[in-house]
């Protein structure tokens, strides 16, 4: 079985210090799974991701100088940036991660000081763990310890985000920066997209995830992922001038929606049903998951990927493959296409005392289709970005 890339801290640490020659602090990110509640983010809607132990590390340290030294140990690469004067663009995608942070922290009247950071990380990159909110989560948290600042973290998560919309080019919605500043242990968390409220969900112990990446990558910056958005945004605009009462799509019922097919025309119909379906979904999985019910919420999760793959249009025929095998598997509850898509993982709902046996089939009949041996990673709860 594919071994999963473990960062050593020790290791970290002391490559920061024959770089920089000082002792750093650790800080980590967690990466984001979500259960339920895809593509509702940026619609107002609601959505229950968790974090999972799978992280991006920064080994940080301040400096005098009002700049930022920063090396990447996955694209062994260096840059260094002044903190008086950080314009979007001209560097590697990773590190316009980095510069965007500092700027939008020091926008919002954070006073950074100069810092070293030595970036490691284990999720796989552009996989839809969310390896870029990770990313922006771990700097922010580095800069502000470095400069001393402890700041809420859903501030800081709305700060991540910006950074990704101004220096990504990505127009995502809060649910990854949220969670991953924000979710407590051992929970999932119920985000409201519009208030902002999080309700800690407590996990059933029975409840094991699998995630298997399809090893396609994703860019969300390539269109795709905002022509989706502003087809969402196009639906409900009509539908609020049509249908007094209505905000977003969790004031939008099915048979109101069929009202609208021809008016709206085919693809902003598709994508607002499954908008309104994938709503309905997040309060039927917090039912189910309340329940203790596997049952229901794999038919859930199986339910949510046919409404992405055929309303959504944002599967793969690589994550079809994932998630009929994961089905068709002794053990499987259900299973769906997380985060973005377009490539990326799929997260299988299983039988805990079944996990080894269902992994080795849905590896290996991905190695055949495929060519190439999955990575594969059981879902465990971790702690919100912070001190390593
Ligand atoms: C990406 C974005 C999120 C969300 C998901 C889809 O991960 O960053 O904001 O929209 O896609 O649910």
């Amino acid at each position: 079985m594919r071994a999963q890339k473990k960062v050593d801290s020790e290791k970290l640490a002391s490559r920061f210090r024959s770089l920089f020659g000082k002792e750093p602090v650790l800080y980590r990110a967690p990466g984001r799974v979500n259960n339920i509640g895809e593509h509702t983010d940026y619609n107002d809607g609601f959505v229950m991701p968790m974090n999972t132990a799978v992280y991006t590390w920064v080994a940080a340290s301040p400096r005098n100088e009002p700049s930022v030294r920063v090396h990447s140990v996955l694209f062994d690469e260096t840059f260094e940036f002044s903190l008086d004067a950080i314009e979007p663009g001209g560097a590697s995608a990773w590190v316009e991660y980095a510069k965007g942070v500092a700027f939008i922290l020091q926008d919002q009247g954070f006073e950074l000081t100069g810092a070293d950071l030595l970036i490691d990380g284990e999720i796989p990159l552009g996989g839809g763990l969310s390896s870029s909110a990770s990313l922006e989560a771990v700097i922010a948290t580095a800069l502000l310890g470095c400069s001393g600042l402890e700041v809420d973290p859903m501030k800081v998560a709305l700060m991540c985000q910006r950074a990704e919309h101004e220096f990504a080019g990505v127009p995502c919605g809060i649910m990854d920066q949220a969670v991953i500043c924000a979710c407590p242990e051992d929970h999932a968390i119920r985000l409201d997209c519009r208030s902002l409220e999080i309700k800690p969900i407590p996990l059933p112990k029975e409840l094991c995830l699998l995630v298997v990446d399809s090893g396609v990558k994703h860019q969300l910056s390539d269109g795709g992922y905002r022509q989706r958005r502003s087809e969402c945004d196009f639906a409900i605009d009509l539908l609020r001038k049509r249908e007094p009462g209505v905000a977003s799509y969790r004031d939008v019922t099915g048979p109101m929606l069929a009202k609208y097919e021809t008016e709206l025309g085919e693809l902003p119909f598709r994508r607002a049903r499954h908008a309104v379906s994938e709503t309905l979904r997040v309060r039927e999985a917090e039912s189910a998951i309340a329940g203790g019910n596997l049952e229901a919420l794999g038919k859930i999760l199986n339910a949510s990927h046919a409404s992405l793959r055929d309303d959504f249009m944002v599967s793969c025929d690589e994550l079809d493959f994932l998630q009929q095998t994961a089905v068709q598997t002794s053990g499987v509850y259900g299973s769906r296409m997380v985060g973005g898509g377009f490539g990326g993982c799929t997260i299988s709902l299983v039988d805990p005392a079944k996990l080894e046996e269902v992994r080795g089939l849905i590896v290996a009949a991905y190695a055949e289709y495929s060519g190439q041996e999955p990575w594969s990673h059981r879902v465990k709860s971790a702690a919100p970005a912070g001190l390593a």
